[in-house]
């Protein structure tokens, strides 16, 4: 079977086709970039429903298929910002019906995870899930995706891009910021702040405002800081669900998982204890269509299209995992 996927949460408006042996056949992006500001809803959902068409096209041309080869279409249900979501459910509903086939809603969480365990062909690993909106150490326990760990505050991209955005630089920052942290020097105290197996950026954040303020800290070693005090403590959880699950693999997914700093970390932590190690390609860490088309392939058909704007995690009957 042949599944369509569409991503449309939040920034990116994603296409990506999949079969059930589990080949990704394309994975077309379009992301929405403002040059000023964060994200904005409406802007973001105008940006959608203006590529959709030719990223749709693109990914079914790529894939080298048929519109009528595709048996089933999956979309992006939540959570996410609403319009945004909007846009896919609509879109994926239309093509449902014109070409009659059966409509798939799926977790945009659960498809982060599900697309990084095909590529590191791990069967249960810890994962570590970071992104804009979400910062989760999962593990898998009858049924569901079970969280272990999860920011109190904001997520860790949106810490990245809040602070950013402060500085000046383009949204998203994660590059630029990985980029200026190699040429840091200096190791500048910041608030660490793991809470049990929980994560805290609200109090980093400020700090590193004042630092910048402070005209007393130069960029390169604010970013060189920020990164290795933030990714630490993400280590530190997900070595800690490694060893309290008995654990021997760990996946990191999420557009944060794209930072090869935190990769490395991940890395070094797991082969000291013996255990695998696996992160996505960078276009695969961050939305995209493909992880909704694969996601498709496993989950049930459902009637349920209606948008679930905070359907979280644990929430999801992973029935395909029982
Ligand atoms: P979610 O709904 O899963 O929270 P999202 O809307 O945040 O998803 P993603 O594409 O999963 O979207 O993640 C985007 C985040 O990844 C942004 O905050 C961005 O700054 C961050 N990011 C991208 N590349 C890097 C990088 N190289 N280093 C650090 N962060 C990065
Ligand atoms: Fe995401």
């Amino acid at each position: 079977m042949i599944c369509l996927g569409i991503e449309s949460t939040a920034h990116t408006f994603g296409a990506g086709v999949a079969d059930s042996k589990g080949n990704i056949l394309s994975n077309v992006k379009d992301m929405h970039c403002p040059e000023k500001g964060g994200l904005h809803p409406r802007e973001a959902f105008e940006h959608h429903v203006e590529v959709s068409d030719a990223v749709i096209s693109e990914a079914v041309k790529r894939a080298g298929i048929r519109l009528s080869n595709i048996g089933r279409v999956a979309f992006s249900q939540g959570p996410g910002i609403p319009p945004c979501l909007r846009v896919g459910a609509v879109i994926a509903r239309s093509i449902s019906k014109k070409l009659n086939i059966p409509i798939v809603g799926v977790n945009h969480c659960v498809a982060h995870l599900e697309i990084a365990k095909l590529y590191g062909k791990m069967r249960n690993p810890a994962m570590l899930y970071v992104s804009g909106g979400n910062t989760q150490v999962i593990a898998y326990d009858s049924g569901k995706y079970r969280i272990f760990g999860e920011t109190i505050d904001i997520g860790i991209g949106n810490a990245i891009d809040k602070f950013g955005r402060f500085a000046g630089l383009l949204f998203p920052s994660g590059p630029a910021i990985e980029q200026l942290s190699k040429k840091g020097k200096t190791y500048l105290n910041l608030p660490y702040t793991v809470k049990g197996m929980d994560v805290s950026y609200g109090g980093m954040l400020t700090n590193l405002k004042q630092k910048l303020n402070s005209g007393k800290c130069n960029l390169e070693d604010i970013c060189y800081s920020f990164q290795e005090t933030a990714f630490a403590m993400l280590v530190e959880v997900s070595e800690r669900a490694l060893a309290h699950c008995g654990l021997n693999e760990l996946i990191l997914t999420g557009g944060v998982g794209a930072n090869k700093r935190l990769a490395e970390m991940c890395r070094i932590m797991c082969r000291e204890r013996g255990a695998k190690f696996y992160v996505p390609p960078t276009e695969l860490c961050g939305d995209n269509g493909a992880m909704i088309a694969w996601n498709g392939i496993l989950a049930e058909q459902s009637n349920d299209t209606h948008i679930k704007q905070k359907w979280r995690t644990d929430e999801v009957d992973v029935s395909w995992l029982k």
